[in-house]
């Protein structure tokens, strides 16, 4: 008896250790992909789109920022891009990168391919894996172009970022391959017209903006995601921007009836919608950043959710005040 509780432990003993083994020596691996054949220009029309997708739709600048700088960021500042925001996970914390071309504290020293590797395969200059945060990996070319273009136009700002620090749930994750790049090396991605389509508005929607990405229940927290209800129909639940607790639930986006928030909108109200930016204070949805799109932008956004698949999801309410419990949840 007592020999056989001794083995037993043994087992137990060894199967945890070698648990711990496999995490350690598993979660800080790098990836050495090939970088995408991106080369930025110093046209000014190229740069000036980049200056466009990054404090608009692409909305590198609601996070890329420090937070002390969020309020004029959002009230149309064109804030330098020197980083410092912090962001509590589940699975530890993260840091937003210094974007400006500072050398030895910024992306001064980064080549085209490592920026663009980064925001299209989640693996960063030094090939570890990146949070999902940056879900460009259908961007176009020539728009991966010009938001690179725009980032080394800046003036640099010295502004050391700290490495981000993952607790045991990360380090498990990114072990299991929970979190995992994206991959995609080897395709060149042709470019879109930019018009009020339903095509262009796909693109911005799914590849740029990550609509999808706050609207969408996902199965699956990192790399192809898989959805509980179908792209779009919101229910995702959020924190406030780490400020207090109020809690927000992204509202249905499909063009169902009955319960997709904007399917009786037209137009113009939600053109007007964005044109008026943040209504909560806390609310996650880079409203400062989208209410600097063009219209031609909300337009084509409009027109790609209304023709998309209407799925029934009751959203009772988007925002919930401390202490109140989330209906459906
Ligand atoms: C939702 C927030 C968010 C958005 C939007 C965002 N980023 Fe980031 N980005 C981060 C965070 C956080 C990090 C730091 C990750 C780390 O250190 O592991 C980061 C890191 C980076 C890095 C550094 C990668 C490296 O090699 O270490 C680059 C380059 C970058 N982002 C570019 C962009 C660009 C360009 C955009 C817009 C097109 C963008 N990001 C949009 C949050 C964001
Ligand atoms: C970072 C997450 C996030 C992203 C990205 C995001 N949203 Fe939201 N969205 C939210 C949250 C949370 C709410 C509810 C709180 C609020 O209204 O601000 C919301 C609310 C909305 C509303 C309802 C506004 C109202 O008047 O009640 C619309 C419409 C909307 N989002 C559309 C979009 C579209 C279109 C995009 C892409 C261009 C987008 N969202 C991207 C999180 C996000």
């Amino acid at each position: 008896m007592k020999k056989w509780i001794i083995t037993l432990m043994g087992i137990v003993i060894l199967g945890i250790v070698s648990l711990f083994v496999f995490v350690e020596s598993r979660w800080d691996r790098t990836y050495d992909f090939p970088y995408p054949e991106i080369t930025h220009s110093l046209d000014s029309t190229v740069i000036e789109r980049g200056k466009y997708l990054v404090y608009g739709p692409a909305h590198c600048a609601s996070c890329h920022i420090n937070i002390d700088d969020y309020e004029s960021m959002e009230a149309g500042e064109l804030i330098p891009l020197r980083g410092g925001e912090v962001f509590n996970l589940n699975y530890g914390v993260v840091v937003s990168y210094n974007l400006t071309p500072d050398v030895e504290t910024g992306i001064g020293g980064f080549t085209d391919g490592e920026i663009a590797r980064a925001m299209r395969e989640a693996v960063g200059h030094d090939g570890r894996i990146l949070p999902n945060f940056m879900p460009f990996k259908l961007m176009t070319d020539e728009d991966v172009v010009a938001v690179i273009s725009f980032l080394r136009s800046q003036k640099p700002v010295k502004n050391p970022i700290p490495k981000p620090v993952y607790n045991w749930s990360g380090k498990w994750k990114i072990s299991t391959g929970k979190i995992r790049p994206r991959i995609i090396h080897g395709t060149t991605l042709p470019s879109i017209k930019r018009e009020a389509t339903i095509e262009y508005g796909n693109y911005l929607v799914n590849n740029v903006a990550n609509c999808v990405g706050c609207h969408s229940m996902a199965t699956v927290e990192y790399g192809e995601k898989k959805y509980r209800f179908g792209p779009l129909s919101g229910g995702v639940i959020f924190g406030g921007n780490n400020v207090n607790n109020t809690r927000y639930v992204t509202p249905n986006l499909t063009p169902e009836k009955q319960t997709g928030m904007i399917a009786n909108w037209d137009e113009d109200t939600f053109v007007a919608r964005f044109r008026q930016g943040r209504v909560y204070e806390t609310s996650p949805m880079p409203w400062g950043s989208f209410a600097r799109m063009d219209e031609v932008d909300i337009r084509a956004i409009y027109r790609y959710l209304k023709s998309i698949k209407p799925i029934a999801n009751k959203i009772e309410k988007t925002v919930y005040q401390p202490g109140e419990e989330i209906e459906g949840s």
